[in-house]
């Protein structure tokens, strides 16, 4: 995998939602990017030694559920004050801006895909033995070293369960889009994205259950306090600019990126529908935000803040798995921030774009969505 083609999937993924926003009323309002370049690790070689899972497996590590992330990590990124570029932007003395809610700052998790938030913290599932979440996916063809087991069964038990929040993310965001009285389309988008979620948390833990031979799946996990906030359009958008237009945005081209420098050529098809169908829960993100600024322009406000508080999140340690569809940490930033800049930031910008010319800010525009 070359440059040019981690190029080719910002633009593919920018262009296919900047359609949709155009579709929905919001022009064009940036060039696609063009110029940025996001390094990889170099090609590694498969290899084809056959060993099967009983072979290496007496070993507590490779239990899924002693190495599971146990509980979910809640943000302590401050987050800078929302007018702070706008007063340095010009001389003049300015009127004080109007009072808004404190913007919240859950951002830095290493919860993977879209999140399920509450109280400002990603919320996961412990892992437990619940049958009927595992795949059957037979691994005793591919060579897999202990250490390789043991990071694989930690990596894709938080993978899963970051897949199975998503789920509840979704039939939250369901529920609240029938609050608003959203239109059906956006129902059915959020509905066929619970099942797509559910498919990919399959078969997260299906890979677990063949790399740990465990019986391996979700324990419950609780909701209390997941509509604590009223159901507002500000709210809901709010959620939806960080869970969607941020974390399934970034999710979809981490997974796409992984599909590419995956190896076993099963784990390719798979990864590559997988970041198909977190393509299209981004968009959904897009065409809800549409919809919402639609109905209340004056919440523009919301998607500026939400895209200025982001921050770069911690990530999971991984190296040497990238034939697994893991991809390191230097992989993965870089990935993450060429999509806040060529993907995230240019389709705000086309999203708010109607807003601008409707009311023009001089000091504001065009340097509200760049991070510096
Ligand atoms: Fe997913
Ligand atoms: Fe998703």
């Amino acid at each position: 995998m070359d440059d040019e083609l981690r190029r080719a999937h910002c633009h593919a993924l920018f262009g296919a939602i900047s359609v949709t926003l155009s579709a929905l009323g919001c022009a064009p309002a940036v060039q696609q990017p063009t110029d940025t370049v996001i390094v990889g690790p170099p090609a590694v070689s498969a290899s084809a030694v056959a060993s099967t899972p009983s072979e290496v497996m007496p070993d507590a590590a490779l239990s899924p559920i002693a190495s599971a992330t146990p509980t979910p990590v809640p943000s302590a990124t401050p987050t800078p004050e929302p007018s702070a570029s706008v007063a340095t932007a010009t001389n003049k003395p300015r009127k004080p801006p109007p009072k808004r809610p404190p913007v919240k700052p859950p951002h830095s998790t290493i919860v993977e895909g879209r999140p399920f938030i509450v109280d400002d913290a990603a919320r996961l599932a412990a892992v437990g033995s619940q049958p009927g979440w595992a795949d059957e996916i037979d691994l005793r063809m591919h060579d897999v070293t202990l250490d390789e087991r043991v990071a694989l069964i930690r990596h894709y038990t938080d993978w899963a369960l970051a897949e199975h929040a998503s789920i509840a993310s979704f039939t939250r965001f369901a529920l609240q889009l029938i609050a608003l009285g959203a239109p059906s389309h956006l129902v059915t988008r959020a509905t066929d994205a619970m099942a797509d979620e559910t498919r990919h948390a399959r078969f997260g833990f299906g890979l677990v259950k063949a790399l740990s031979n465990e019986q391996v799946g979700p324990g419950a996990m609780s909701i209390d306090r997941a509509f604590t906030d009223e159901t507002t359009m500000e709210s809901v958008l709010r959620l939806v600019a960080r869970e969607g237009m941020i974390g399934e945005t970034l999710a979809a081209l981490e997974v796409r990126a992984a599909a590419d420098l995956a190896e076993l050529p099963f784990l390719r098809v798979a990864l590559a529908k997988i970041a198909d169908e977190e393509s299209r829960h981004a968009e959904l993100a897009y065409a809800f935000a549409a919809w919402a600024l639609e109905q209340s322009p004056t919440l523009a406000h919301v998607i500026e803040e939400e895209l200025r508080a982001w921050d770069a999140p911690a990530l999971p340690i991984a190296s040497g798995l990238t034939r697994w569809g893991i991809l390191d940490e230097s992989t993965r930033r870089a990935v993450r921030d060429a999509g806040f800049a060529n993907v995230v930031s240019p389709l705000a910008t086309q999203l708010l774009a109607p807003m601008r010319r409707a009311a023009p800010s001089p000091t504001r525009q065009g340097q509200i969505l760049e991070r510096t």
